[in-house]
């Protein structure tokens, strides 16, 4: 890992002018979108339903390739080098785990992307069990994932790809069926990632999740990066999510009334009010 710490801060990955549609009848679904993912960063994206951010997240792992503009992982231009070489460097857990569950067996499902590393059965073993405690599913690796619940299948397929470490790992809506206190604790496990000098690139809705764990927001809208800021500069911003079909977290709100700050995490207001309590301030 030390290889990768040193080179904190570098450009992962690089996405210029991107424009994107899936058929020529429709309109633009990528209008132009740029932006850049730092190693070791958590990086949010968010905007309504429909603004393409999963169509983004799919250029980001070379699923989709730009009609114009460039995306490049690592360097390596994802017109030019085969989504193979893409996905071994990012790894893409689905908005929908049906949409990436196949397998028959638990076992089968968490080796599918191993065998493709070529790793040692031992080394395999050793990934498949760190990879399901990160996601706390402990369930016989012989069954079918199909009698899991939802978001059981969900935390599967977070797994599956967790376990192929990959330099990047892109997140649709992860916490889809998965209960708070589950994802705060995954949450946390990728947040140790990135001191690894991984990547997170969170795709949700969930602003209390996201303010806990994110550096930095992305805001998408009709395909196109409307706003780009720190957690506290866009989640602080109780005028924009406002007018953006965003409820601001309900911290903020009150920070905000009673004008103290506009806090994005409970942790910070509780600081600050047991100084204020105590005459600190
Ligand atoms: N396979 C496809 N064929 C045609 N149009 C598509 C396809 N997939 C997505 N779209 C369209 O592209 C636009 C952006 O979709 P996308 O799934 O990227 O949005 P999103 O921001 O991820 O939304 P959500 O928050 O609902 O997941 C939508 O208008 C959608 O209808
Ligand atoms: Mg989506």
């Amino acid at each position: 890992m030390a290889g990768l710490e040193r080179r904190l801060g570098e450009t992962v990955i690089e996405v210029s002018n991107v424009w994107y549609r899936y058929n020529n009848e429709q309109d633009w679904v990528l209008r132009g979108v740029s932006l850049r993912i730092s190693r070791g960063e958590v990086v949010a994206i968010i905007g309504e339903s429909g603004a393409g951010k999963t169509t983004l997240a799919k250029h980001m792992n070379g699923l989709l390739k730009p009609h114009r503009g460039y995306v490049r992982v690592l360097g390596m231009d994802t017109r030019k080098t085969p989504t193979s070489k893409i996905a071994a460097h990012v790894g893409y857990v689905f908005q929908s785990p049906d949409a990436q569950i196949f397998s028959g067996t638990i076992y089968e499902e968490m080796t599918a992307g191993l065998k493709r590393l070529g790793l040692k059965r031992e080394e395999m073993e050793e990934r498949i069990k760190r990879a399901l405690k990160l996601v706390d599913l402990d369930k016989p690796l012989n069954i079918s994932p199909h009698i899991l619940s939802f978001g059981e299948r969900h935390r599967l397929a977070i797994a599956s790809i967790l376990a192929m470490e990959p330099d990047v790992l892109i997140l649709d809506e992860p916490f889809a069926g998965i209960d708070y206190k589950r994802s705060l604790q995954l949450l946390r496990a990728l947040k140790n990632l990135t001191e690894e000098g991984r990547s997170i690139v969170l795709i949700g809705h969930d602003l209390q999740l996201i303010g806990e764990i994110a550096d930095r927001v992305i805001v998408m809208k009709n395909g196109e990066v409307i706003r780009e800021g720190s957690v506290e500069d866009i989640l602080g911003d109780i005028e924009f999510l406002t007018s953006n079909g965003y409820i601001p977290l309900q911290i903020t709100i009150i920070g905000s009334e009673i004008g103290v700050g506009r806090y994005v995490r409970v942790s910070d207001a509780v600081r600050d009010i047991e100084k204020r309590v105590r005459g600190e301030e």
